[in-house]
C-alpha cells in the first residue's frame, strides 16, 4: 500500500514501482482508495466533492469505508486469490490519520471499524511518504485546481485541500504514529527528493523484504 499526505507523489510512485514489478514477471494490480471499483468511485465523487458540504465527520469515516469494503470484496480479494499483487493508493492508514487524527474520530474507531467490515485485512507493506506537508499540501492543491477547470462536468477533488494546515498536521502525526506502532509492516520513505531517488529507495525497500524476481521470469531462467 501507499499512504501519506497527499500531493506527496504517491501515485507516480506507484506506477515506477508496477512497472518494475511486471517486468520482474509479476502479476499486478494498480488500485485506490477512495474508488478501484465502480462503485467506490462514486462513493469518491461523494467523499471529494467541495461541493458536498457539512458532511459530518462520522459520515465521511462510513463512506470511506463503504468504498474500502466493496474494494476488498470486488477486487482486492479475487485479485490476491489470483496470484496477483495488489498495489493500492492509500487505504485504512489514510483513514486513521484523516479522520481518526485529522478529524479526532481516534484510532480505536478506525481500527475496530477495520475489523468489522474488512475482516482486519492487512497488506505485507505500507510505503509511507513523508514530505514537508506544507510543500505537498499546496502541490496538491494546485493539481486538483486545474483538473478541476479542465472537468466539464463540474466535479473536483478539493473538499480536503481545502484543509487547515493544523488539521494536515495532525494527519501527518497520525501517520507517524502508526509507523511507530507497527514497523514491521509500514516503512518511512523520505519523500523530498526527486521522484527518481523515491523511486529507487522504494525499490531497495521492496526488494529487501520480497523476491522481486517473479514467477514467470523464474520459469523463463529455469529452462
Ligand atoms: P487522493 O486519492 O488524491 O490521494 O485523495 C483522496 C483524499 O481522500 C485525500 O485527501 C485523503 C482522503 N481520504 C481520507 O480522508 N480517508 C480515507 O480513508 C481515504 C482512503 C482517503
Amino acid at each position: 500500500m501507499f499512504e501519506g499526505l497527499d500531493g506527496t507523489g504517491k501515485s507516480t510512485q506507484m506506477r515506477k514501482l508496477a512497472a518494475v514489478l511486471r517486468e520482474a514477471g509479476h502479476k499486478v494490480i494498480e488500485t485506490r482508495e477512495p474508488g478501484g471499483t465502480v462503485t467506490g468511485e462514486k462513493i469518491r465523487k461523494v467523499a471529494l466533492d467541495s461541493g458536498t458540504s457539512g458532511l459530518a465527520p462520522l459520515a465521511e469515516m462510513a463512506l470511506m469505508f463503504a468504498s474500502r469494503a466493496q474494494h476488498i470484496a470486488e477486487m482486492i480479494e479475487p485479485g490476491l486469490a489470483a496470484g496477483a499483487i495488489v498495489l493500492c493508493d492509500r487505504f485504512t492508514d489514510s483513514t486513521e490519520a484523516y479522520q481518526g487524527s485529522g478529524r479526532h474520530l481516534g484510532s480505536e474507531a478506525v481500527r475496530e471499524l477495520h475489523r468489522v467490515l474488512c475482516g482486519d485485512l492487512q497488506p505485507d507493506l505500507t510505503l509511507l511518504m513523508d514530505s514537508n506537508p506544507r510543500a505537498s499540501v499546496n502541490r496538491a492543491r494546485r493539481r486538483n485546481q486545474r483538473a478541476s477547470k479542465s472537468s466539464s462536468r463540474g466535479h473536483d477533488e478539493n473538499r480536503f485541500e481545502q484543509e487547515t494546515r493544523s488539521f494536515f498536521g495532525r494527519v501527518r502525526e497520525g501517520y507517524l504514529a502508526i509507523a511507530k506502532r507497527e514497523p514491521g509492516r509500514v516503512v518511512i520513505v523520505d519523500a523530498r527528493g526527486t521522484p527518481g531517488q523515491t523511486h529507487q529507495k522504494i525499490v531497495e525497500v521492496v526488494s529487501s523484504k520480497f523476491a522481486l524476481v517473479g514467477p514467470s521470469k523464474r520459469m523463463h531462467h529455469a529452462r
